[in-house]
């Protein structure tokens, strides 16, 4: 008879690639039940958007069948508890992890980024909404077809709050929905600060494993006041191909270390690295030059985590609503899963290390 204290002892040779340690002393194993050589357990992800299901499935049959019996038949369940390490919970209650997409340079495709990226990793089956921090120029009410909406005010713990509105399972939260259409942000200089302050915390996000923060182009004071206003876990960086966008994106980097916390770069986005004509599927235009994803994630010691080439589909979904990333199957629906995925690969990874420091 097969013992739940054999399957522990196979399943502690199985590492979590990313978090290196193995799958017991992470606590991810539950639910283990035995019937003479069938054996059932579930694994609990950190992210519903891992990128590495497959592998670890492998590994824990491959264990198995090495150190309990051969012959036993492995039925593998996968669910999944996205972690955080926030301490704070003051500021955005309910939020598990919160990533800003950022670029120095204007027009790179943050906005976009940061909307099928909100999109994806919803399609994975995670949590996830996106608030709108451009607050001159907003952006994602057009992106999820929300223009001319309004949130409706909830009282939530005796304070009236804010509550997003949602699209395709995403919840939505920008300043263009406090705004008529005609109407443009008249904050000024220290208003902004404070204006801003009161935006981010008087939205009622609910529960979220992924809140995307769609940072406005530059690096000013209302970049300033937003990373010291949303405790983030870490921030994506979006370039163009061409060395004036890169060194754009180097400064908004560098913005990162004039707040007291550290806040990771997860990793680096190339946007429009290169354009196919539908006539010449083999030919790759590079309009914009080639290398600054590259080169920018070297220089901030991080890793490239998509290349995301010129489509129509992904501009006219940005304009129609319908975010491309919901074509699954099209050739841009898989590059936004994937970047999707790496995106929450990085996240677990910045929350194993904090906990393990932390531990
Ligand atoms: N990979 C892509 N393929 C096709 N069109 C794209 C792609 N990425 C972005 N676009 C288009 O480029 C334009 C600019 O993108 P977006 O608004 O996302 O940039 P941004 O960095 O947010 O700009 P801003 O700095 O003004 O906030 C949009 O019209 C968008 O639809
Ligand atoms: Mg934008």
């Amino acid at each position: 008879m097969i013992t739940e204290k054999e399957i522990l002892h196979a399943l502690s040779h199985v590492q979590e690639p990313d978090l290196h340690k193995d799958l017991v002393t992470l606590n991810m194993i539950k639910d283990i039940q035995i019937n003479d050589l069938n054996i059932e357990f579930t694994i609990v992800l950190t992210t519903p958007a891992c990128p590495l299901k497959g592998k670890i499935e492998r590994d824990c049959v491959a264990a198995i069948h090495q150190y309990v019996n051969d012959k036993a038949v492995v039925k593998v369940h996968m669910s999944s508890n996205v972690s955080s390490t926030r301490q704070d919970k003051f500021v955005l209650p309910g939020v598990r992890n919160i990533v800003a997409v950022i670029s120095g340079k204007g027009g790179v495709g943050k906005s976009t980024i940061a909307s099928n990226l909100a999109m994806a990793l919803s399609l994975s089956g995670a949590k996830v909404g996106v608030l709108d921090a451009d607050i001159y120029g907003p952006s994602q009410a057009l992106m999820f077809g929300l223009q001319g909406e309004q949130p409706y005010m909830e009282e939530v713990d005796g304070k009236s709050m804010m509550i997003p509105l949602e699209k395709h399972g995403v919840k939505v939260m920008s300043v263009a929905f406090l705004l008529k259409p005609d109407q443009a942000v008249a904050w000024r200089g220290p208003m902004v600060s404070s204006a801003l302050k009161q935006f981010v915390s008087d939205v009622s996000w609910g529960e979220l494993d992924y809140l995307i923060v769609d940072m406005p182009p530059g690096t000013g004071d209302v970049h300033l006041t937003l990373l010291q206003t949303t405790p983030l876990t870490g921030v994506v960086a979006v370039t163009t191909p061409q060395e004036v966008a890169l060194a754009d994106a180097q400064k908004a980097i560098a913005m990162l270390s004039m707040v007291p916390v550290k806040i990771p770069v997860l990793g680096v986005v190339e946007n429009m690295s290169w354009f196919t004509p539908v006539e010449l599927p083999d030919n790759k235009y590079f309009i914009f030059g080639e290398g600054g994803g590259e080169k920018l994630a070297n220089l901030s010691s991080s890793s490239l985590l998509a290349k995301i080439p010129l489509y129509m589909g992904i501009m006219k979904g940005a304009d129609t609503g319908e975010p491309a990333a919901l074509q699954q199957d099209s050739p841009y629906g898989k590059i936004y899963s994937q970047l999707a995925q790496a995106v929450a690969q990085q996240v677990a990874i910045v929350n194993g290390k904090t906990s393990s420091a932390s531990a």
